[in-house]
């Protein structure tokens, strides 16, 4: 092989040492705009390149600790994704401490760095059973105080964020596993089932622009909570209540008996009612130690997602809890299981980014 040019020889060193400049750069800000050349290096075959040609956005959470401190993990973010979903940062417990006081530094943090990179921000989430704040699980509230409460807490985020956040999960897994109604929750002992309608209504007060979603899990297929979310999301809608889409959240695991055609046709009964929906948290667990069979199979079952919301109108987007096994909660919530997302812990692309990609190419 010929040497290359002095010039050219040059020409990469500047690259290099504008890359290395760049990288230092990122590291003090915390939180800067990915450069350029880094960017540009991979521009053409990037997922959400591969995505927006099929008018889809592809996305990722992303939790605090990576975001303030793994220089090397926001660069893959901004150039593979195109939506942020903040993995903790607006869930009650941190946005809302303490009653009447709000915080907004890690949402404020991630909502930034999303425009910075010019990515699409899903809120999440208005309403959970989860991660509340002690104030709120152990007061005690008459049903006004706790409907003005809610009212409060989602105007003032949904407010400081207004024309920014385009889409929120106003109510994450709302649903009894069964399907037989809603779940048991401290709206719905304290204000009655009609907490989830005016949470609609409150957060479609304070933006009007924004898409409101209902998310859950095990509501992929078609089974009794997905029959329920459709029957309970159109007689809502048929009211008047401010509803636009249908997040399934796809937890999966390795192995679970369900074909993607099975997932296709659910996706493909809420897309025909109109509904906009999402894939809004997509891993696939392997029981570890992952291996070569176990990371082709997980490739198949991202693929067949990807395919299966390519294949209905309105399913406007892919979004995987993280992206890298370096960041994912699957191992501190289901231990033994892991290595459920596209790229390893050393940020390589595993099976399941080719199948991504792959998928999207169509
Ligand atoms: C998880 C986060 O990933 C963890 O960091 C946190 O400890 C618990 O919550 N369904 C949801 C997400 O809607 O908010 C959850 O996120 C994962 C399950």
């Amino acid at each position: 092989m010929q040497n290359p040019p002095a010039n050219e020889i040059g020409a990469r060193r500047a690259y290099g040492t504008m890359i290395a400049v760049a990288a230092m750069a990122i590291a003090l800000s915390g939180l800067a705009v990915v450069s350029e050349p880094a960017a540009a290096n991979h521009r053409q075959g990037t997922l959400r390149r591969l995505a927006q040609v099929r008018h889809r956005l592809v996305g990722t959470a992303i939790g605090l600790p990576e975001l303030t401190t793994d220089p090397e993990h926001r660069i893959v973010a901004a150039r593979e994704y195109s939506s942020v979903t903040p993995e903790n940062a607006m869930k009650w417990a941190e946005i809302h401490p303490e009653q009447g006081r709000y915080d907004f530094t890690g949402a404020d943090q991630t909502v930034t760095f999303a425009e910075a990179n010019r990515m699409s921000v899903r809120g999440h989430a208005l309403v959970w059973h989860r991660q509340n704040p002690a104030w709120l699980t152990s007061g005690t509230f008459s049903r006004d105080e706790l409907i003005a409460i809610l009212r409060d807490h989602i105007h003032t985020v949904v407010g400081h964020f207004r024309d920014r956040v385009r889409q929120w999960d106003v109510v994450n897994e709302v649903v009894a596993d069964d399907g037989s109604g809603l779940r048991d929750n401290l709206w719905l002992r304290g204000i009655g089932p009609e907490y989830v309608m005016l949470a609609f209504q409150f957060a479609h007060e304070a933006d009007p622009h924004a898409k409101l979603f209902i998310n859950d899990y095990l509501s992929e297929t078609i089974n009794p909570k997905s029959n329920f979310i459709y029957d309970y999301a159109s007689l809502v809608r048929a009211y008047g209540i401010p509803i636009h889409g249908i997040g399934v959240q796809m937890h999966r695991f390795l192995l679970l008996p369900e074909s993607a055609a099975d997932i296709e046709a659910n996706l493909r009964r809420l897309s025909d009612a109109r509904f906009l929906v999402w894939i809004t948290e997509m891993d696939v667990a392997v029981l570890l130690p992952a291996d070569a069979t176990k990371l082709a199979d997980q490739a198949t079952v991202y693929g067949e997602v990807v395919t299966a919301c390519l294949r209905v109108r309105r399913c406007r987007g892919i979004t995987t809890w993280g992206f890298t096994d370096r960041y994912s909660w699957i191992p501190g919530e289901f231990p033994g299981f892991g290595a459920g997302l596209p790229f390893d812990e050393s940020l390589q692309a595993k099976p399941a980014y080719a199948a991504i990609a792959a998928a999207l190419r169509g």
